[in-house]
């Protein structure tokens, strides 16, 4: 099935014009339905045709207005992909700029995404990093997406585990100079009895941005607040302290 003929089963209307670039490449060849319209993004079902029939999550950013969150990029990760003179324009604000901080705002979350796989932390791999867009891999079960941990809690067996293991995964973004800076139970899926860490558009480094301290502390009671109806025992505040000074003495 190619874009342009388009009978999908989502309906055609529903697959937005920024996916072709994937169906043109060959990472897909169906599109499926809408799985979630939030103030940043939609995210879609969308799959490839073979033996097994795979499916994947499509992100597609919302233009730049349409966007609740409009955070200056964060350039330390993205320093190496683009060239002095463009850091430049954005610091000027020029128009030149304006384009390439968009540019730099629409890959910095598969940046964040690529790395924090390949460390081995849970969030899904990136299948294909494009235009305004990305795809990844797709938690669920065919036609029924993971539930966010905020949707699963009558489901959740094992929260102490969980818990351990999301505080885990925090240390190890911490590892890798990252905060992720909006963790909550709507941003962490349970897919299979396990956690996987998702949206990281808003993700800094604590290196660049002062206000990561306090963004890791959020996270962090976010995170404990959720797990306390299980009664698990956690300070936050000793969370963080203990996490922050490790990271501090690059001991982490
Ligand atoms: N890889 C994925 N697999 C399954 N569901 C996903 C995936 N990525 C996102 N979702 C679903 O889409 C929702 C929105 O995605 P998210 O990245 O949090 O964007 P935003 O919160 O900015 O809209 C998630 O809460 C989740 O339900
Ligand atoms: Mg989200």
């Amino acid at each position: 099935m190619n874009y342009i003929e388009g009978s999908y089963p989502g309906g055609a209307s529903a697959c937005p014009e920024t996916l072709r670039q994937y169906f043109d490449d060959g990472t897909i060849d169906g599109y499926e339905r809408i799985l979630s319209e939030g103030k940043e993004a939609v995210v879609h079902v969308v799959s490839k045709s073979g033996a097994v029939k795979r499916y994947y999550a499509a992100k597609v950013y919302k233009k730049r207005e349409e966007r609740a969150f409009k955070n200056r990029a964060d350039y330390l990760v993205t320093q190496n992909l683009f060239k002095r003179r463009e850091l430049l324009a954005v610091q000027k604000k020029s128009r030149f700029g304006k384009t390439v901080e968009e540019a730099i705002w629409q890959i910095r979350e598969t940046v964040y995404l690529k790395e924090l796989f390949a460390a081995g932390a849970d969030v899904p791999a990136v299948v294909k990093a494009g235009q305004n867009s990305f795809v990844m891999e797709y938690l669920g079960e065919g036609e029924e997406r993971a539930l966010k941990l905020v949707e699963a809690k009558s489901e959740i067996r094992d929260p102490g585990g969980l818990f351990a293991r999301v505080m885990r995964n925090v240390e190890l973004f911490l590892r890798c100079n990252i905060v992720h800076g909006d963790l909550s139970p709507y941003n962490v899926l349970y897919h299979r009895g396990r956690v996987v860490v998702i949206d990281f558009p808003q993700a800094s480094d604590p290196r660049r941005n002062p206000n990561a301290q306090a963004l890791l502390l959020r996270d962090i009671r976010n995170i404990c607040a959720f797990f306390a109806r299980w009664n698990v025992p956690a300070d936050p505040e000793a969370l963080y302290t203990e996490l922050w000074n490790k990271y501090r003495l690059n001991e982490i």
